[in-house]
């Protein structure tokens, strides 16, 4: 015990958040390739002045995992930010693959754009600029192809009609990943102010009833602190 306390970083001592960004930085360097899009994607969302709120390395690639498993071939992203999740699932798609990605924020949706050109991805993205519940029925009146995959990842108040939205633009089998579902564990608090926590809470309720899919929450910490994961595979 004291030999591997010894062998920690100081400031992780009895620092539960520094020691989840030092395993994080220690198996990142085993496991993450170097990206040089990805990285000017960050700058250049940092230099815009975007809030630091990309998913991480290891949960990107998370992302590309299970866009390999699903052998998807079109995902449906909510939120784009500057695109960094949706470059790490673009990278994954199946041969002639496309993602379809929604943003409301004009200046992200630009920084994003000139990100995907950056990485040479911009004929596999399909960027659509507007708010996301406008642009779904939008999406949904177009009748493409059903979505394979499906990443919610925008404001946390309406994560209840975005994964109703997910069910019904998705093929029976397609896997649909919520972020940010735990909050730092604030979602436990039945009497929170704040409209997010809420949107959550409402999220996880409406889940218990909702037969269409199986659904699994894993709690996750890092670098981005103590929050979560829900996967739900669709079944019919
Ligand atoms: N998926 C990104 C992070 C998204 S952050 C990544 O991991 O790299 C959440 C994004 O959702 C922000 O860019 C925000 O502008 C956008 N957003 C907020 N409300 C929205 C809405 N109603 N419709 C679409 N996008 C929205
Ligand atoms: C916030 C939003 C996110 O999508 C995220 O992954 C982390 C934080 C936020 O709005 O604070
Ligand atoms: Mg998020």
């Amino acid at each position: 015990m004291a030999a591997r306390s010894r062998a920690l970083p100081g400031n992780t001592k009895r620092k539960p958040a520094a020691m989840w960004a030092a395993v994080e930085e220690y198996l990142d360097g085993l496991q993450i390739e170097p990206d040089a899009a990805l990285e000017a994607a960050l700058e250049a969302s940092a230099a815009a002045g975007l809030p630091e709120i990309a998913v991480t390395p290891s949960q990107g690639k998370l992302l590309q995992l299970l866009t390999r498993m699903v052998g998807a071939k079109r995902i449906l992203e909510i939120g784009t930010l500057g695109g960094v999740s949706t470059i790490w699932l673009a990278r994954a798609l199946a041969p002639r693959g496309r993602v379809v990605t929604l943003e409301a924020d004009r200046e992200h949706f630009e920084v994003a754009r000139a990100n995907f050109a950056r990485a040479g991805l911009a004929k596999r993205i399909d960027q659509r600029l507007g708010r996301a519940l406008e642009t779904l029925p939008r999406l949904e009146a177009e009748g493409g192809a059903a979505f394979d995959f499906v990443f919610i990842d925008a404001d946390k108040e309406n994560t209840v009609p975005y994964f109703d939205w997910a069910l019904r633009l998705s093929r029976p089998g397609a896997a649909i990943l919520v972020d940010n579902v735990v909050r730092d564990g604030e979602i436990v608090a039945p009497g929170s102010r704040d409209a997010r926590i809420r949107g959550m809470r409402r999220f996880h309720e409406s889940l218990r009833q909702e037969k269409r899919v199986s659904a699994a929450t894993i709690q996750t910490v890092g670098s981005k602190g103590y929050d979560g994961f829900t996967l739900a595979v669709v079944l019919r």
